[in-house]
């Protein structure tokens, strides 16, 4: 009888363990109209530069924060109602990974713009491009930096 039970939580965990059949792709390519963008408030002037910055800020402390979380380390209230989870951008394994442009579409388009490969799975990020414009995209994006200090790609 042990032996039964050893061998039905064996055969449990070796099922957990297996990769899955067709994995997602996380960070697709994005469509060519969001590709090669530069973020037009990035600009030289310090004093114009912060000003974007904290009004960046702004954007992301209200509309952000409840999936992104306060210290934008994807872990807001509702965070953990949502799989896959909001993303984290203190993790060095976004930012600096991406495109400017990358964001900017992954922002404006949200999970519903996500290609085939990346399905089926449901994020909850929203399309932003239907309640923030243009400007307010761009901008949150330098606060991500900014608070992080992480660069996305096409800074280098
Ligand atoms: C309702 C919850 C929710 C809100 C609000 C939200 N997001 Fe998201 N976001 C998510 C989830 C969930 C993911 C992970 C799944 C995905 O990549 O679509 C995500 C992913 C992202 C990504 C992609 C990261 C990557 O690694 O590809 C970016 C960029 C992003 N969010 C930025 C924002 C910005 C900026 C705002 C505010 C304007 C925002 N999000 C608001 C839920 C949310």
């Amino acid at each position: 009888m042990p032996l039964v039970v050893w061998f039905g939580s064996y055969q449990k965990f070796n099922k957990e363990i297996q990769p899955p059949l067709d994995p997602r792709v996380i960070h697709p390519a994005p469509p060519v109209e969001f590709t090669g963008l530069y973020n037009p408030f990035n600009v030289e002037d310090k004093e114009t530069l912060r000003k974007n910055v904290a009004d960046g800020k702004e954007i992301y402390y209200r509309n952000c924060i409840f999936c992104h979380g306060d210290l934008l380390n994807g872990d807001g209230i509702y965070a953990h109602g949502f799989n896959p989870r909001p993303a984290n951008f203190q993790d060095p394994g976004v930012l600096p990974m991406l495109q400017e442009s990358f964001l900017f579409w992954r922002i404006s388009t949200g999970g519903i713009g996500l290609p085939q490969e990346s399905t089926p799975w449901s994020s909850a990020m929203p399309k932003w491009e239907d309640m923030l414009t243009d400007e307010e995209r761009w901008k949150v994006i330098l606060f991500l930096s900014d608070y992080t200090g992480f660069v996305p790609r096409s800074w280098e």
